[in-house]
This record gives structure tokens, sequence and C-alpha cells, in this order.
């Protein structure tokens, strides 16, 4: 968080770099079961960040000794893929990967039903393949979806975005350049049926106008992107009853019975059978010579 103030974010009129208004969301759309390997799956595009969530389990842990007695081990692992960004990353797991990947598995955690299936692993993994800012939410948004895709009993989705501080205003979900640029950040992650926080994590210096501020517009994005994780859900189970549903013919009305006429029959064509006209066999001069 540098707090450049070189660049200029956002115009006179409140419009941000990308065309967006200080409280809009990054265009998103979730698809499910994109890994048909996996129990569960799901794919994020959330401006240009692109992530792909896939969950298998619970399944058994190894070592078994990690295995907690009461309740299933949620395991994240978050990576970036060497060429999400524009400078090579290291493929190496980084201590920011390791970061994210607990603060994740935390707050999937605190939703998921974990005490039905102690002595298990739920593991996600959350492979970044483009990366533009705000991907440890994003990442949370999908690992969510894809938990429910896995049908791994929740209290609630998370949604998760973040808001941040550019000129000192709260903006919602920042692009890698406000990021970069702009004097704090705010990831937050939220679950709007239960109305409880799983995530908050705070880069920068904030007043507490400002956070709650932050805080709010982070809210409000979160909900709407509930809607979006629920409506990508809703749409895998239309796309399976297409699939699987016989196409049900219209009931037309059934046409009235008319009294039958009696079949009219044709008269049979009477077929003549002439006989070959076969010429009488002239009578040779021998034949007239027996004759004489
Ligand atoms: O992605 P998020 O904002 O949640 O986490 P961050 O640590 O604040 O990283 C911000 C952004 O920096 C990422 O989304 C990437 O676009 C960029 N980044 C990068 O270019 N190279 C890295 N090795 C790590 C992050």
């Amino acid at each position: 968080m540098a707090g450049d103030g070189s660049v200029k974010l956002i115009d006179e009129k409140g419009i941000r770099l990308d065309g967006r208004k200080v409280d809009e969301l990054r265009p998103v759309n979730i698809k499910i079961g994109v890994i048909k390997n996996a129990d569960g799956s799901a794919e994020i595009r959330m401006g240009k960040n692109i992530i792909i969530a896939a969950v298998y389990g619970p399944r058994e842990l190894h070592p078994k000794h990690r295995a907690l007695a009461d309740r299933a081990l949620i395991q994240c692992f978050y990576r970036m893929s060497t060429f999400s960004v524009s400078d090579r990353k290291s493929p190496a797991p980084s201590r920011r990967e390791k970061e994210i990947s607990m603060v994740i598995s935390n707050s999937l955690a605190s939703v998921v039903l974990t005490e039905k299936y102690p002595r298990t692993t739920i593991d996600v993994y959350l492979q970044v393949l483009q990366a533009d800012g705000g991907t440890r939410t994003a990442s949370l948004t999908a690992a969510s979806v894809a938990l429910a895709d896995a049908g791994i009993p929740m209290r609630g989705l998370i949604a998760s975005v973040a808001a941040g501080l550019i000129n000192d205003k709260a903006v919602l979900d920042l692009f890698d350049v406000e990021d970069q640029k702009g004097s704090g950040d705010l990831p937050l992650g939220y679950c709007p049926v239960l109305d409880e926080i799983s995530l908050l994590q705070l880069d920068g210096v904030f007043t507490v106008k400002q956070f709650e501020d932050c805080l709010n517009i982070a809210i409000k994005g979160a909900k709407d992107l509930y809607e979006i994780q629920r409506d990508a859900l809703k749409q895998k189970y239309t796309d399976i009853r297409a699939e699987v549903e016989v196409p049900v013919k219209p009931k037309t009305e059934e046409p009235k019975e008319e009294p039958k006429e009696e079949p009219k029959v044709a008269p049979k064509p009477v077929l003549k059978v002439e006989k070959p006209k076969t010429e009488e066999p002239k009578p040779s001069k021998d034949d007239k010579k027996e004759v004489e």
C-alpha cells in the first residue's frame, strides 16, 4: 500500500480507472462443476482474476495423527500459477500463499458442519490462473461454492470481497493497480444467511470512520456477490434437469369422434388378361403339295 498520489485513480465524477463507481463490483462470473474428477468445483472470473476451486473429501487424512477426533480438518492449498502475473511467479510456495491458505481454511471452518465428519479431511485446492488483485477474497468465494457443489453441509455460503481506501475514501473491490496505489485494504468474508463475519483483515492505517465505511461497503458488496453464488448453484441444477428430462408433449384437445362412415370400397380393378396374339402359321409350300 503505497498511498501513491501520482496516479489519478478516481476522476471528478467519481469514476475509477476501469469505469466503475466506487461501490461497484467487477463483473463476476461463477461456473460450477468445472473439474469432473473433484467432488465439487467452481471457477470464478472477477474482473481479470481467473481462479479454480476444487474440493476433495471428506476423506481419510494422512498422516493419521493429524486427524481431529471430533471433527473434519479443512485444508486449503492456495497457489498462484507461475504465469498468473506479468512477472513470472516463483513456483515455490511463498509465505503469502501459506498465509492466504490458512485464513481461507479458518474462514470456511466457521460455516462447514465439520463435526459430521470426525477424523477426516476436506481438501480445498485453489489455483489462481490469472491475478489482478483481490485473489484471496475471490478464492474464498469460489471455495465456498465448490464446497456446496461437493454436497458438504454448511450453515451458509461465504461471499468475500475487499474494500479499500483511495484518496481516503472507501472503495469496493480493488483491482491490482488500485491495490498497489491505494492507501488501505480491508478483505472481508461474510455469511449473509447468518449475518456473520468469517474473515476480516486490514492492511494500512484507517480512522474509525474509514474502517466503518469500508466495512459497510464490503458487506453490501458481499451481499450482491452472494446472489451471484446462489444463481450459479441454481444454474447447475437447471442444466442437469434440462439434460435429464424427457420433453413432455403439450396436451392437445382430443378430436371429437365423428360418426363413422362405412368405408367406401373402391371397385376392384378388373384385370383383362389378353391372350397374346399368335400369328396363324402360314401354310408352307410343302403343305400345299400334301393337300394336292
Ligand atoms: O490477491 P490479493 O489482493 O488477495 O493479495 P495481495 O497479497 O494483496 O496481492 C495483490 C495482488 O498482487 C495480487 O492479486 C496479484 O495481482 C499481485 N501479485 C503479484 O503480482 N505477484 C505476486 N507474487 C503476488 C501478488
